[in-house]
């Protein structure tokens, strides 16, 4: 995060706190996230594209992805800094309530929202419900019929762009369960435009618009851009069909940011420009006026800013034979947690930096690999990285850039309790998700 420093004794402080302070009070492991990063982060988003969007005449509203990370704090952070807040499920949603989010500034999606989840999103008076099938348009209807309530909706629809990592693919990456397709079979009408018209038959539903998410990770704008034509033709096509051109376009999550050292994330200001551009473009083709537009960012505002602190236990020195039968010395360092409080590595093959942080090192470094202490030997956090030669038990090691993704893909596997969440801010740290305890787990075995 952009709050982490190294004190003249060589241990480093994160948000103004000693990471020793922080393990002393807080235990390890821990995800520790900085406020201060957090709040900069959705400022810059949401000053980023209200500044490019408004250059071409058009709004734009920011939502969180609480997907990435939800705490009652963290929801209220996003909230001040003007973002809105999008959830996945009642779970996520129930926070966002209890954080006093209103409900016109939260989105509710899902792929199989249950009865209950959607009647909960309709009781707050969600501002927007993504549907995303044919008889989930049916379940919206008759459950805002029940309560006597037009649902405000939005139809998620695939573009056929699929982005993530470094490149983007405007190919048929459709074969998945999200979504609409918008590329109709031999002059059919499209699933996204069935779906669309399906809406506008119901009277208990408003149709906002058209939402579509290519992909996460992703550090090229081109598949944004690529996405946002097919939407914005989508939207003209409709209004051809049935005199109704929709006010908001939703172009998702997915911005890329630097997980090493030396990597670039995506910028938003360049982003949010080329985007804005780019739409405003097409929109003049197609003849249509400019809607609304939304996004949906996560890991770009919360990811940057966690870090996860372990304590060293075992380090265990490897001989290892390279492709050519060579041998070199790989030192295996375990750590207290692992792939319950990371599983991206193992899951995505993801990458991550760790460093010792709790005392300098004058020791050269040396090739190392962080283990959890899981029961298998995919347990692995960072594949590789460099150590001081000198890393022992005990050693504080932190993880750098594991803000999203991390504790809310957390499991208890091996009943390992999941880590706390403390926040820094101001030389101060405090507990917004305190760490389970053994009780808390044997507590849900009903013997
Ligand atoms: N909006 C929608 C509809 C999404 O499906 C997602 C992520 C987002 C927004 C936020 O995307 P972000 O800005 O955070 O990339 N567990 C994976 C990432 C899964 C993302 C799923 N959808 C990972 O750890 O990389």
């Amino acid at each position: 995060s952009s709050g982490v420093s190294r004190l003249p004794d060589g241990a480093v402080a994160v948000g103004g706190v000693d990471v020793r302070e922080l393990a002393a009070q807080h235990g390890t492991p821990a995800y520790v996230l900085d406020e201060a990063d957090f709040r900069m982060r959705a400022r810059a988003y949401r000053t980023a594209f209200e500044a490019a969007f408004g250059a071409v005449g058009t709004g734009v509203d920011v939502y969180y992805a609480g997907k990435a990370l939800l705490t009652v704090a963290v929801a209220r952070w996003a909230r001040e800094e003007g973002l809105r807040v999008d959830t996945a499920s009642g779970g996520e949603l129930a926070i966002a309530l209890r954080a006093e989010v209103p409900g016109a500034e939260i989105g509710l999606h899902g792929n199989n929202k249950s009865d209950i989840e959607i009647l909960r999103a309709l009781d707050a008076g969600v501002g927007r419900i993504i549907v995303d099938s044919l008889v989930e348009i049916e379940r919206v209807a008759r459950l805002a019929r029940e309560r006597g309530v037009v649902a405000p909706v939005m139809v998620r629809v695939t573009t056929g762009v699929h982005a993530g990592g470094h490149e983007y693919i405007a190919t048929a990456h459709e074969d998945q369960k999200f979504g609409l397709s918008v590329n109709a079979g031999s002059g059919a009408t499209s699933p996204a435009m069935a779906a669309l018209l399906a809406v506008l038959k119901h009277p208990e539903l408003k149709l906002l618009g058209i939402h579509s998410h290519i992909g996460s990770q992703i550090l090229d704008p081109d598949g944004f851009e690529a996405a946002a034509r097919v939407v914005l033709r989508l939207r003209a096509d409709l209004a051809e069909r049935s005199g109704l051109l929709v006010d908001e376009v939703d172009l998702g999550g997915g911005y890329g940011i630097a997980y090493l050292p030396g990597e670039v994330a995506l910028d938003p200001e360049r982003v949010a420009k080329d985007i804005a551009q780019s739409v405003a473009g097409v929109c003049t083709e197609l003849g249509t006026n400019l809607p609304r537009f939304s996004i949906e960012p996560g890991r770009a505002i919360v990811g940057p800013a966690g870090l996860t602190l372990y304590t060293v236990g075992t380090v265990k020195p490897v001989t290892v034979s390279d492709d050519g039968g060579a041998d070199f010395t790989r030192t295996y360092v375990s750590i207290d947690g692992g792939m319950s409080d990371n599983i991206r590595p193992a899951l995505y093959g993801a990458a991550y930096h760790a460093e010792v942080v709790g005392r300098s090192s004058a020791a050269e470094m040396v090739l190392a690999r962080v283990v959890g202490k899981h029961c298998e030997s995919g347990d692995i956090v960072v594949h590789e990285v460099r150590l001081p030669a000198d890393v022992r038990a005990g050693d504080l090691l932190a993880v750098a850039a594991t803000g999203a993704y991390g504790r809310s893909m957390a499991s208890n596997y091996n009943m390992l309790p999941r880590p706390p969440v403390v926040a820094v801010s101001d030389g101060a740290s405090r507990v917004l998700v305190r760490r389970e305890t053994e009780d808390d787990l044997l507590g849900l075995d009903q013997g």
